[in-house]
């Protein structure tokens, strides 16, 4: 354990035994604790991802209680599903302007766990169910937040990827799937930006309490990434305070009303607890009080609230997925006009339809909810931009209970508006209560009564464009019966008007899913291990998570991850790959926008390692660029795949590991639109496999030193089994029955058929000679 090498440091020796406690937990909800006998203040650590919410007075950590208001931006799924790393980076920054005009010293996001199943409540809250788009975005968000002199928290470390249960619950996942999937992102957020602080989980993994393991808190985090900033345990997820301060749990919130600071105490006295730690823990809380204190007064107010609305309002515009926009059907079959019904046309008459669209839904329950400083609704926003009439009619009712009478009646309504309009804009989605932090949803169903609302609708006017406002995605068994599907997601508090701007064609939608919508939940890969039982969730999909399980398993689904739409289109050219002189791989391509209006592309790579030596799912996303073109523009894009990302985590040795061999590079417009394939020559790392007893036969055959020696050796002994041979059916393969093996136990043969030619101490000798390198042996 090494001494943090601040200045704040040298005060740690100042202070007392119980002063030096006094730091590892909170003064209250949301404050540490100052020490003004050497000048330590207090300072303020807040939620959440989206906006700030900070409690005026009082605190809970559910969002029960009001707080100052604040802008609200998308949430993670809208945000992310903009695939931009400038455009996180600059919500970053405003949010970051927001918290130091109120003093509040860390950000308590960004949480980047991965979607494992659509049902986890707090998926709104998370960016994506693969870990490039979660790191790379969750490096944006954190660089923007902490150049503005606040600090970030990232947040839920790890494997926390439901609600059920999740004070308890423990992950169940296998070394591969935890490295590869699930810690992937937080190791490229903390190696590349450095948060502040890292939050650790409420959960198990593989039954040890995130907030007292030492493996993940010290080992992952500090000896492998690097990490330098301090661990803050999420609210309420200590459980044995004093081992989860050895394994590396600096700061527990929120206050333990001075409980566990006295544990740490008696345990320094009675010896159980090395003072060293506790020093290491005060000194990290001193540094995170002095970077707080530095960054303190970098922005000067007042706040413009118009501006970061304004930026709320591009953000969410950037954040709509165009899922489909065709021709209705019956304008197909009639012969009419094919073209897509997306954008409308300003002076159509419409008939805005569903409650959304005048009470919107816009962010998520629990923590992060935020008061907004004004909110806009889509039908307002409808009306101001349109010169044509634009009717509204309710459609059903969110309400709990709800009389068969009253839900027939505002079909009905609906259903009349619709009729007489030249298009129908229903506004569908999940009523508030179905997704929460907390808890987990039970299916992926909308609610009925929206359902058969659609159909009306649809029957009485195909030309019906859907709005969907869901925080976690949706089964969409309408999809081939309405012509246009937007995914307007939870979009914060200027989401209204992105949706109109988008609706006009005044945004053109750029945004693509970084998760996928399934056509049903039994195809989801957790399905049957969600959310586990007694406690325990064994993460049996394994690395075939979100599109890896659909492609593996080549199941149809409703849309594909990547997937998007705009109202121009794109081609792609040849593309290239090449490996540079960091040994990273730059994949190079010419993108062109063929339509006649200004949009963005998000294009996509992919890669994969046919005849590997490790199973890998059919494709995995390595790097994105969101790439801007005006009409006819063509741009030469550059991608960079990290070396690093092509690794795996190699079980045998516990290392990532690069395989040598020819990749096969996919740039792609989705993960199902593949738009140019290279393969490019990666050479592999060096490594040789430590040799032991249990090594199989053909294990050591591939030796580099030993391997020649053994080969000639089974050759000679096939040679003299002559008659074994005979008696097998014709075309068994002896020599693969043999070399699956251990070596340790090839006496067994030997002393059967060579009069005992091979002992143990030979095995022993030649696994010694193999574990020492040196020359080949042929
Ligand atoms: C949540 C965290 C949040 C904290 C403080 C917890 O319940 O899991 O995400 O930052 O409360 O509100």
């Amino acid at each position: 354990m090494t001494e943090p090498t601040t200045s704040a440091a040298a005060s740690v020796a100042e202070l007392t035994l119980e002063e030096k406690a006094s730091l590892t937990s909170g003064a209250s909800f949301w404050y540490t604790k100052p020490i003004d006998r050497v000048g330590v203040p207090a300072i303020m650590v807040t939620d959440g991802p989206h906006g700030l919410r900070k409690q005026r007075e009082g605190g809970d950590h559910l969002g029960l209680g009001d707080s100052v208001p604040a802008t609200c931006f998308p949430p993670a799924v809208g945000l992310g599903s903009s695939w931009d790393v400038d455009l996180v980076h600059r919500v970053g920054e405003a949010l970051g302007i927001e918290a130091s005009l109120e003093n509040v010293a860390v950000l308590l996001g960004p949480g980047i766990n991965i979607k494992r199943s659509p049902l986890c409540g707090r998926n709104f809250e998370y960016l994506s169910e693969d870990p490039i788009v979660s790191g790379v975005l969750g490096t944006a968000m954190v660089e923007g937040v902490q150049s503005k002199g606040v600090g970030t928290s990232l947040k839920h470390f790890a494997a926390n990827n439901q609600e059920h249960d999740r004070m308890r619950a423990s992950s169940d996942v296998d070394p591969r799937p935890l490295r590869e999937i699930y810690l992937r992102g937080f190791q490229r957020v903390v190696e590349d930006a450095q948060p502040w602080t890292v939050m650790c989980s409420y959960n198990r993994i593989n039954g040890v309490y995130a907030s007292e393991d030492p493996w993940l808190l010290t080992q992952v985090l500090r000896d492998e990434w690097g990490f330098e900033g301090l661990v803050i345990s999420d609210w309420g997820a200590v459980s044995e305070r004093v081992p989860g301060l050895a394994a590396g749990m600096d700061l527990e919130m929120p206050s333990s009303n001075g409980v566990t600071d006295a544990q740490i105490v008696a345990a320094v006295q009675d010896g159980s607890l090395d003072e060293q730690v506790l020093d290491v823990a005060a000194g990290r809380v001193l540094d995170l009080v002095r970077k707080a204190t530095e960054g303190a007064g970098a922005v000067h107010g007042p706040l413009d609230v118009d501006a970061h609305h304004a930026l709320a309002r591009e953000a969410a515009g950037r954040s709509i997925v165009l899922l489909k926009n065709e021709a209705p059907n019956e304008a197909r079959v009639q012969g009419e006009a094919q073209a897509p019904i997306l954008p409308l046309a300003k002076d159509a008459r419409l008939a805005v339809i569903g409650e959304f669209a005048e009470q919107p839904r816009y962010q998520g329950a629990g923590s992060s909810l935020i008061r907004p400083t004004r909110l806009d609704n889509a039908l307002d926003e409808i009306r101001a931009l349109a010169t044509g009439e634009v009717a509204y009619a309710r459609g059903f009712s969110n309400a709990l209970e709800v009389s068969a009478e009253e839900t027939a009646a505002l079909r009905d309504e609906a259903a009349a508006a619709a009729s007489v309009a030249d298009v129908a804009v229903v506004f569908l989605g999940l009523p508030a209560r179905l997704e929460s932090e907390g808890y987990d949803r039970d299916d992926i169903d909308l609610p009925a009564a929206q359902l058969a609302l659609l159909d009306a609708v649809v029957a009485a006017n195909p030309y019906t464009v859907v709005v969907l406002s869901n925080g976690g995605v949706v089964a969409l068994p309408f999809a081939d019966r309405v012509p246009a599907i937007v995914e307007a997601w939870l979009l914060g508090q200027a989401g209204g008007g992105a949706i109109a701007d988008v609706l006009f064609g005044d945004v053109n939608p750029s945004a693509k899913l970084t998760e996928t919508i399934p056509l049903r939940l039994e195809d989801t890969p957790a399905y049957l291990d969600f959310p586990g039982e007694f406690s325990h969730v064994r993460y049996g999909e394994g690395l075939f998570v979100g599109y890896r399980w659909y492609d593996a398993r080549r199941i149809e689904v409703a849309f594909p991850f990547g997937h998007g739409l705009s109202y121009t289109t794109f081609a792609y050219g040849d593309a290239s790959a090449a490996v540079n002189a960091g040994g990273d791989v730059e994949v190079t391509v010419a993108v062109t926008n063929t339509g006649d209006r200004a949009g963005r592309e998000v294009v996509q790579v992919y890669t994969s390692l046919p005849g590997g030596t490790v199973q890998r799912p059919v494709r995995e996303l390595k790097a994105f660029a969101s790439v801007a073109l005006e009409p006819g523009e063509t741009r030469e894009v550059v991608l960079t795949v990290r070396r690093g990302d092509l690794a795996h985590w190699d079980i045998r040795v516990d290392r990532w590991l690069v395989e040598g061999g020819s990749y096969v590079v996919d740039v792609a417009a989705s993960s199902r639109d593949i738009r140019s394939s290279v393969q490019v020559e990666i050479e592999g790392d060096e490594f040789t496999l430590p040799l032991s007893r249990s090594s199989s036969i053909a294990e050591v055959m591939a030796h580099p030193v030993v391997g020649g020696m053994v080969q000639a050796a089974i050759a000679q002994m096939m040679g003299g089994m002559d008659g074994v041979a005979s008696v097998m059916p014709e075309g068994v393969e002896v020599t693969k029955m043999l070399e699956a093996f251990p070596i340790g136990r090839a006496g067994m043969f030997a002393a059967a058929d060579s009069g005992g030619s091979i002992n143990p101490e030979m095995i022993d000798g030649l696994i010694a000679m193999g574990n020492a390198g040196g020359a080949p042996q042929q």
